[in-house]
């Protein structure tokens, strides 16, 4: 039986892709995360504390299961947090991805290293997998060097490059644009939001379908797993009044520089997704459909 193992798995991507495998009978889950496990479902996978800026401990965890898969999510992946904390996100970004890649030199294991768009400058998106990446923020150039020590030091590697998650975690601890947006739209709360950004945004569900077919087709190289539609943000939340019959008066139209946020944003981005296609049979939902999908999750746990 193959043995994968994710890395922060109490973190959005990490609850998706352990409610998969957790289902799958021809895959033994190693989830690990920092500290104690926070997803309510506890069955189906084993658990293992490790903190990926602890190298002692990727090692012993690595070494007592020797993975034929690593997915790698975790990460510092607060933009701004990022920009005023260089040394944390080197540390969690970086030297933990290090640490993981260094782990597996005498284990033939398949790494997936998760990255982002943020990588590019924004100048001019969709991007490609080859586009020339020039990151305009400490976040996304420690996730660019982050891809190159894989690159370069990894036997078997892939990166799966993705855009703007949303989606439901279990314990609803994190925001989630969608429901963000229609929160505040019902509530008639007056928002201000960027109309110069522009992002393919992905449905959480879909990126850890991508992650999976990676994983399952032992695929190399740089894929893009992103959402299928680019809008600006504006244009999202718009998309999401529209859906819900909402009105969007209280909404403001303000562009990048006036929100002023510690960290730069690449201003277009989005991915072209035909390679990944083609190649991982990889097909994600449209972002109607997303929002149909965050809505129902929502509605469900409510109940
Ligand atoms: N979210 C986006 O919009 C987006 C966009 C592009 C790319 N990405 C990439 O996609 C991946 C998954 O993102 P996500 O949205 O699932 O992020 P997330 O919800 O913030 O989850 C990241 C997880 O990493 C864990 N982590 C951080 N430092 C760690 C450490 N030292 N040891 C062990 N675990 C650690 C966190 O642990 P705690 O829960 O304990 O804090 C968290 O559970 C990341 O690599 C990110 O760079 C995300």
């Amino acid at each position: 039986m193959k043995t994968v193992l994710v890395t922060g798995s109490n973190g959005l991507l990490g609850q998706k892709l352990t409610d998969i495998y957790a289902t799958k009978q021809d895959v033994k889950l190693i989830a690990t995360g920092r500290g104690e496990n926070r997803h309510p479902l506890k069955s189906g996978y084993t658990y293992e504390v490790m903190d990926i800026t602890n190298r002692d401990q990727v090692f012993e965890v690595i070494g007592k299961h020797k993975p034929d898969c690593i997915i790698h999510g975790a990460a510092m992946t607060n933009v701004d947090a990022c920009e005023l904390d260089s040394e944390a996100c080197q540390l969690q970004n970086v030297t933990a991805t290090q640490n993981l890649v260094d782990a597996i030199a005498d284990i033939n294991c398949h790494f997936v290293f998760v990255s982002t768009d943020f990588i590019f400058d924004g100048t001019s998106g969709p991007y490609k997998e080859d586009d020339e990446p020039n990151p305009v923020s400490i976040y996304g150039q420690s996730k660019l060097d982050g891809e190159r020590y894989v690159q370069s030091n990894c036997k078997r590697w892939a990166i799966a490059r993705t855009v703007l998650v949303y989606g439901l975690v279990a314990d609803m601890s994190r925001s989630n644009v969608v429901l963000w947006a229609r929160e505040s739209l019902a509530n008639k709360k007056a928002i201000n939001v960027v109309d110069d950004q522009f992002r393919s945004p992905t449905l959480a569900e879909d990126l850890a379908a991508g992650c999976l077919l990676i994983e399952n087709q032992e695929a190399e190289g740089i894929f893009n797993i992103s959402g299928k539609d680019q809008m600006s943000i504006y244009e999202l939340v718009q998309r999401v009044a529209n859906y819900f019959g909402l009105s969007i008066d209280t909404v403001s139209k303000i562009d990048s520089v006036s929100l002023n946020q510690p960290a730069k944003r690449p201003p277009i981005t989005g991915f072209d997704l035909s390679k990944s296609n083609a190649e991982l049979g990889y097909n994600p939902h449209s972002f109607d459909e997303g929002i149909r999908i965050i809505y129902e999750q929502y509605t469900n746990a409510k109940s």
